[in-house]
């Protein structure tokens, strides 16, 4: 066997991996051969490829356009109407036919955290993780459904067992541990300038996660589908590890999705702020997608509507709702393919003298989620309140850091209980927490809650 794979790598343009393996002892050089073996050359040339051509349209003229969004702002004009969508939402989380999809496989270089990101102590006073937060609001909202909202969470080779570990150590949070399910995704090899396998210092093919619109294919070849279609589940609720606002499983988010017919929907939040740098759901060249950014030209990111509004003004959430049967309908035909993104990286790469480790260029390829947008006839961009369902941890500090996570969800638990009507007035600087377990909305909180005799800072709510 080894004979052939070095054979292969030699007509592939991979022959510098022969001189690693000349310099191994008979374990290592096992292992990277079986390694070696299951790498797809082709889909190497496939990438590296792909990374030719876009960098050789540089300058290639896209055509944006902003989306037509779905709002309701909080007026009794719109009340009636947001009220019977979210109706029509809650009948299909009663009946059972939403499932819930977190995507938790990336990286999270940027935080610097050392764990899978939702392990994280994001929550202001009990430093809840990511994780515990959300397993929190997906057990109020079965509570509240009577229904069974299976959940399934996406990790990578990395982080699977340290997430899995995670989940154990804690009891599932009282979940079940048959509800949860973990699928892998499928990993890709970095290259080098040259497209030139890496050898990382651990003496492996150096891969990263394939990016979160690997969670198609995954949904797909780990049976996720199936089995959701088994248990009649038609529609699938899919958000971020990093945002501890999620609104999950939003009624009038799968309300107005559904009643649209639409296959993929997506939520933004208002961008006001032209620096601010995030992508938008527009058209490029009249198909729905994400403009990012580096895209658009410093005259279109200031450019204004009559009424004051940034034209490019639907920020992307990355909350997605997926109608399953689209999802099947694309992961089965031979032909689809999202495209990859590149990004280029500092990478360690192990020299062939087995010690010597540079850190080299290396272009990492993934897939994003986004891009099926485009394969959906129908879709609802639905714009929500940022300070009610938005504050990702991206950083570990300035902007998108857990300092302002943590000043979002204070703020948002301050308005919660200031809307009560409750109290004659809340303290500014009052630190407060309020459980998933005891109230998922302004509304529910509000219905709740019984003010003690006297609250003081910091206040926790379960
Ligand atoms: P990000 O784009 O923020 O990437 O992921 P990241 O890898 O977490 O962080 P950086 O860029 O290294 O700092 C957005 C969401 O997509 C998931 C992440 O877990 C996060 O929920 N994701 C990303 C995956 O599930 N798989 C991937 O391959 C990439």
């Amino acid at each position: 066997m080894g004979h052939d794979i070095a054979g292969r790598l030699k007509s592939n343009g991979q022959e510098h991996i022969l001189n690693y393996l000349e310099r191994m002892n008979a374990g290592e050089r096992q292992s990277l051969l079986e390694d070696a073996a299951r790498i797809d050359l082709e889909q190497i040339a496939e990438l590296f490829g792909s990374y030719r051509s876009l960098r050789g349209q540089g300058h290639e003229q896209k055509i944006f356009e902003a989306a037509e969004v779905l709002a309701f702002p909080p007026t009794d004009v719109f009340a009636a109407e947001r009220r019977r969508l979210a109706g029509l939402g809650e009948d299909l989380l009663r009946q059972g036919r939403v499932a819930i999809f977190l995507v938790a496989g990336g990286q999270g270089t940027r935080l610097g955290y050392n764990g899978p990101k939702g392990c994280f102590p994001v929550s202001p006073f009990r430093r809840k993780s990511l994780f515990q937060l959300f397993a929190e609001s997906i057990m109020a909202l079965r509570s509240r459904y009577g229904a069974a909202l299976p959940w399934y969470i996406m990790t990578s080779q990395e982080n699977n067992a340290a997430t899995c570990a995670f989940f154990k150590e804690h009891g599932f949070f009282g979940l079940g541990a048959g509800t949860v399910r973990f699928i892998i995704q499928k990993e890709n090899p970095s290259l080098d300038l040259d497209g030139r396998l890496i050898i990382s210092p651990d003496k492996k093919i150096f891969k990263n996660p394939n990016g979160h619109g690997g969670s198609l294919y995954a949904m797909k070849d780990s049976g996720a589908l199936a089995q959701m279609a088994d248990l009649g589940i038609d529609e699938i609720f899919y958000f971020q590890v990093d945002n501890p606002l999620a609104n999950i499983a939003d009624p009038l988010f799968i309300g107005a999705h559904a009643e649209n017919r639409a296959q993929m929907s997506t939520k933004v939040v208002r961008k006001v702020d032209p620096a601010e740098k995030v992508g938008i759901i527009g058209r490029v060249n009249g198909r729905l997608g994400c403009i990012e950014y580096s895209e658009l030209s410093q005259a279109e990111i200031a450019e204004r509507l009559p009424d004051g509004r940034l034209r490019f003004s639907s920020a992307n959430m990355a909350i997605h709702m997926l109608n399953r049967a689209f999802v099947e309908k694309l992961t089965s035909d031979p032909d689809f393919r999202l495209p990859y993104h590149i990004a280029v990286k500092g990478i360690d790469c192990l020299a062939p003298d087995m010690a010597t480790v540079h850190k080299i260029d290396g272009i990492k390829f993934e897939m994003f989620i986004f891009d099926a947008l485009g394969f959906a006839e129908r879709s609802v961009t639905l714009e929500v309140p940022r300070e009610e369902e938005f504050s990702p941890v991206k950083n570990s500090a300035g902007a998108d850091s857990p300092d302002t996570a943590r000043a979002a969800t204070i703020a948002r638990h301050r308005s919660w209980l200031q809307g009560s009507g409750k109290l004659p007035a809340v303290p500014a600087d009052l630190v407060i927490e309020i459980s998933p377990l005891y109230a998922l909305d302004a509304e529910e909180f509000a219905e709740k809650f019984r003010p003690p005799p006297n609250l003081s800072s910091p206040v926790y709510i379960e």
